[in-house]
């Protein structure tokens, strides 16, 4: 049997909405399905403010500007997350500042974060991995004191939280991926959740993701023409992808509980291999956290075990594979001054973290043949 990594997940319902927007003509920047998706995720999570995107990059790029970082500022974000979350400010000037994540949840320590803030810290960027929530009261706590902007890199969050709010929600922006590999895709896609319900901050996203131009204000009839007005992109997603997405999100429950079945599954079966001198972490959901079950991982005692996991599984046809090189210790975070060693933690985790194959349409046959496979190598080993 042959165990993909991930497989794109239809709910069938795609090609119905996909010929509607044909017929509709609506093609570019916010049409029929733009407008239906930004308010579906609103009123779901309770944003003030959704715009569609073309990626989850371009929801941080749209961020990272709104957040009006020059050069010199600072912005504190985990190493541990894509490279997106840290070109987004580089592209404006500012500089990344890694922080250290928490051995449990892979999550940005919020006691890290203090230790980083200096004078030129701008901006706080927690990053949900795996969907499961940073400590937001926390960060958001501290963010207060000191007087910070929280962007939340929910790019793997979508329809998580923490405690009794949704993921995306907490920070003043949150940012959101709908790529191939998430939970809720349209291939490449994102969104961003403008919470605060401050008219000039929404006015200037608009501006940013529409070249710079004060069309929407335009097209609600606001001024009499568009012009460029600030510096901006295009960052509108065509409305076809968005007919795709609203396929996806009306079944918003539906996949997060196939996901959990496969999640839930891993851990009773794996669990008890914790205290055998090869696994010392696996996917947990604190208690006050609720997942989108986004991914399941196992962190091995040694890289060593790990990479010959990944091997024997690979020649059993199932597809794991490691998460994340750091980016302080990549070629480009080398180039901003870090070395290994620098966060002795992050490295650890992801010298010896393997992710399992999960994707909502997995079949039983297939999470049983993955455990099994497990087991025999385990025992081998
Ligand atoms: C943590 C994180 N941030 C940002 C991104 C970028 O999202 P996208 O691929 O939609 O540009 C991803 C996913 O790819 C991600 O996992």
């Amino acid at each position: 049997m042959k165990v993909p990594f991930n497989q794109v997940f239809y709910t069938g319902e795609e090609m119905e909405y996909i010929k509607d927007a044909l017929a509709r003509r609506e093609l570019t920047g916010d049409g029929f399905y733009t407008r239906q998706v930004s308010s579906l995720l609103e009123k779901k999570f309770g944003i003030n403010k959704v715009l569609m995107t073309t990626s989850g990059t371009h929801a941080l790029e749209m961020a990272a500007q709104l957040a009006d970082l020059k050069p010199g500022d600072e912005v504190i974000m985990p190493s541990f997350t894509f490279p997106s979350t840290a070109n987004a400010v580089m592209k404006q000037g500012a500089r990344p500042v890694f922080a250290e994540i928490k051995e449990d949840t892979l999550n940005i320590d919020p006691l890290d974060i203090e230790r980083k803030i200096t004078g030129k810290t701008r901006v706080i960027i927690p990053v949900h991995y795996a969907g499961i929530g940073c400590e937001m009261d926390r960060i958001m706590e501290l963010a207060k004191m000191h007087g910070l902007m929280v962007i939340e890199d929910a790019a793997q969050a979508v329809n998580a939280r923490y405690k009794d709010r949704y993921l995306g929600t907490w920070g003043d922006i949150g940012c959101y991926s709908f790529h191939g590999t998430k939970n809720y895709i349209s291939g490449e896609g994102g969104a961003i959740a403008i919470n605060s319900s401050n008219p000039i901050i929404i006015k200037k996203a608009e501006i940013i993701r529409e070249k710079g131009t004060n069309k929407a204000q335009f097209l609600r009839g606001e001024v009499e023409k568009y012009s460029w007005v600030e510096q901006g992109s295009s960052y509108l997603p065509s409305d076809l992808l968005m007919a795709f997405l609203y396929a996806q999100l009306n079944q918003l429950e539906e996949i997060k509980s196939r996901r959990r079945i496969i999640h839930d599954y891993y851990t009773e079966q794996l669990k008890n291999y914790l205290d055998s001198g090869l696994i010392r972490g696996i996917t947990t959901v604190p208690g006050d956290c609720d997942s989108n079950y986004h991914l399941f991982y196992l962190l091995f005692e040694s890289e060593k075990i790990r990479d010959a996991v990944i091997f024997k599984l690979q020649r059993s046809g199932i597809s794991a594979v490691i998460h994340y090189i750091p980016l302080h210790s990549s070629t480009m975070g080398r180039r901003l001054g870090y070395k290994a060693g620098d966060l002795p933690i992050t490295e650890k985790v992801s010298n010896c973290l393997m992710r399992l194959p999960l994707y909502t349409g997995m079949k039983k046959e297939e999470m049983e043949y993955v455990v099994a496979k497990l087991r025999e190598i385990f025992k081998e080993l």
